[in-house]
């Protein structure tokens, strides 16, 4: 372990953290706002509990899952489980309802291999995104830990698709350590369409700016140069997480 490894190690347990890696999350939370006080949280990987003390000092109800039993620790709800299963969410879903934030710390055994390591990170990374969609509310967060390579760019693409904006922290805590990033999608789109999707649509009424408003399944999309009764081909061009904007074509 290089000298500041050993630093955070010591302070840790002065702290009673479980882990080292609960400063990650603080710093993450710190620049990137990640828990507010009555969040629901699922932390994916939470063995041994060190992100489950954070999330459960800034946050409200939490779960942990992970493949390693976590012991006990109060005001926490955990489960012992695999990521990758279906029945894992599942059982997830039985214990929380909306959910606010998912976190994902989920590392491979490591090989050494670097390639090897590399995508089995990624393949981790992406069945926490494929959790997140399931499990988080409109406008909730994702944190989710990968290690660096080729396909950490596509990965990327996968969770700004997903997200209002991503954004991507090294903190300072895992500076000494191998090639793990994390990435923290902000603000969890539902909207049935994407930016850059082409669609039909009518122009209902007039939003308060004169922009025409359409609707898709229920999901508002603020068009420009537009009247109301329109029938027109528009563009998106920026969607948050509750509406959007689209020019048309
Ligand atoms: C770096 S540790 C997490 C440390 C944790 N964030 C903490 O602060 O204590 C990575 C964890 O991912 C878990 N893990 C790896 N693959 C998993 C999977 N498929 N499902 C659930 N947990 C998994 C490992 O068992 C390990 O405990």
């Amino acid at each position: 372990m290089t000298r500041q490894g050993d630093e955070y190690y010591r302070k840790a347990k002065e702290e009673g953290l479980r882990a080292r890696s609960a400063y990650k999350l603080r710093e993450i939370d710190d620049e990137l706002d990640v828990f507010g006080e009555r969040d629901t949280v699922v932390d994916l990987g939470a063995a041994p509990g060190g992100w489950l003390q954070v999330a459960d000092e800034r946050a409200g109800e939490v779960v942990g899952v992970d493949l390693q039993h976590i012991e006990p620790l109060e005001g926490v709800e955990t489960l012992q489980g695999d990521v990758t299963e279906d029945d894992t969410i599942e059982a997830i879903m039985e214990v929380v309802g909306d959910v606010d934030v998912v976190v994902s710390d989920m590392a491979p055994d490591v090989t050494g291999e670097w390639t090897v390591d590399h995508a089995r990170s990624v393949h981790l990374a992406r069945n926490a995104l494929d959790a997140a969609e399931k499990l988080l509310e409109s406008g909730g967060d994702f944190v989710v830990k990968v290690f660096q390579g080729r396909d950490i760019d596509e990965f990327r693409e996968e969770v700004e698709r997903e997200f209002e904006y991503v954004q991507t922290v090294v903190p300072e805590a895992s500076r000494d350590e191998s090639s793990e990033i994390y990435l923290v999608g902000k603000n969890r789109l539902t909207a049935p369409v994407r930016r850059g999707d082409v669609v039909d649509v009518e122009i209902e009424t007039e939003g308060d700016e004169g922009d025409g408003v359409a609707k898709i399944e229920e999901f508002v999309l603020f068009v420009e140069d537009v009247d109301v009764g329109d029938e027109v081909t528009v563009e998106v061009t920026e969607v948050r997480a509750n509406y959007g904007f689209a020019k048309s074509l």
